[in-house]
Order: structure tokens, then sequence, then C-alpha cells
């Protein structure tokens, strides 16, 4: 029996614009609904991220205020951007690397599966010069939003790990992301 008891509607909106800023952390992200089954995510830009997140199970998007970049790195296929603008929806099928970069401003939903127990989730980073790849993390827990944060951070503050040992060349640490539409 499930015991859960049934909220009131939420208004996103309203709720993601109540101050100006981000939500605190590189994701820039907050759980809607922290029992349930599914893994409902706010997310306010912008954010600040550079590394390719996957996790086993589909993620779906749905822009609500903006539009958003997410860059994904398909088997076969390679690096590839996709614009996603206000009012779309967008799926990132598991198992696929993928990079959502958020500018200021922008409000947006992502419903994922809640992980369970053994789920292996991983962020990697990419060469921006030789396309090598720089480090890949592992991950299991069941509380993506506080884990996989301060995983990305403790990455951004090592110029020694976002060295590439194939070019030298070193990751940058990700600025707030500015979106040029018309580029995507
Ligand atoms: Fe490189």
């Amino acid at each position: 029996m499930n015991k859960r008891l049934i909220q009131d509607p939420i208004h996103l909106v309203e709720l993601m614009g109540a101050d100006g800023g981000a939500f605190a952390g590189a994701l820039a992200a907050r759980s809607l609904y922290p029992d349930s089954d599914f893994e409902a995510i706010t997310v306010r830009g912008p954010n600040r991220r550079n590394d390719f997140h996957t996790e086993p199970y589909d993620e779906f998007f749905l822009q609500l205020r903006g539009a958003i970049q997410v860059d994904t790195r398909e088997q076969g296929i390679g690096l590839r951007r996709h614009i996603v603008r206000e009012g779309e929806a967008f799926l990132v099928p598991g198992g696929v690397p993928h990079s959502p970069h958020r500018p200021a401003g922008t409000l947006g939903l992502v419903v994922e599966i809640r992980r369970r127990p053994g789920d292996v989730e991983t962020a990697e980073w990419w060469c921006d010069s030789c396309d090598s790849l720089v480090e890949r993390v592992e991950m299991e827990s069941t509380e993506m939003i506080s884990s996989l944060g301060p995983l990305l951070e403790a990455f951004n503050a090592s110029e020694q790990r976002r060295t590439c040992r194939n070019c030298a060349a070193v990751v940058p640490v990700p600025e707030e992301f500015v979106l040029d539409v018309d580029a995507g």
C-alpha cells in the first residue's frame, strides 16, 4: 500500500521564479518529489557543466522557459549539439552520454528514473583540442543531485585532473553558459 499523501499541484514557473538566480551547485537542480519513483528535477539556469553524464535509464527534458543546449555522444555518431527550445520536449536514451548547458533565466523540467542500489552512472570529460577522454568517474548513488554536484566540482578544482594526457590541453573550468541559438 502506498502511504504517500497526494500534494497540491505545483506551479513550476512560480516555484522556480521566486528569486533571480540559479539553484545552488553545478547542476542548478532541485528534486521536486524526493519520495517518488520518478526523479523529477526542476532546473533553473545558469548551470556550470562540462561533463558528459551517463545513466542506465532514459531522461526526459521539458523546456519551460528559454532555450538550452544538450550535447550528446552517441555510439558511432559522436558529438552532436541539440537545441531544446521553450515548449519543446527532448529524450536522451539510457546509456547515452549527455551534457546539458542552461543559460541564465531558463527554466526546465527533467524527469529521470530514480536510481536503485547497484545502478552505476558515470561522468566523463573530453578534451576540447583532441577529443580524447580526459577522465571517467563512476558513481553509485540513489541521490543523484547531491552526489553528482560535488563530484563535478572536485574535478574542476584540479588542474592536474583536467589536463589531457594525450595533448596536454587543459579542460577549462565551466563558465556561465551563453547560448547562441543561431549557431545550433
Ligand atoms: Fe587532448
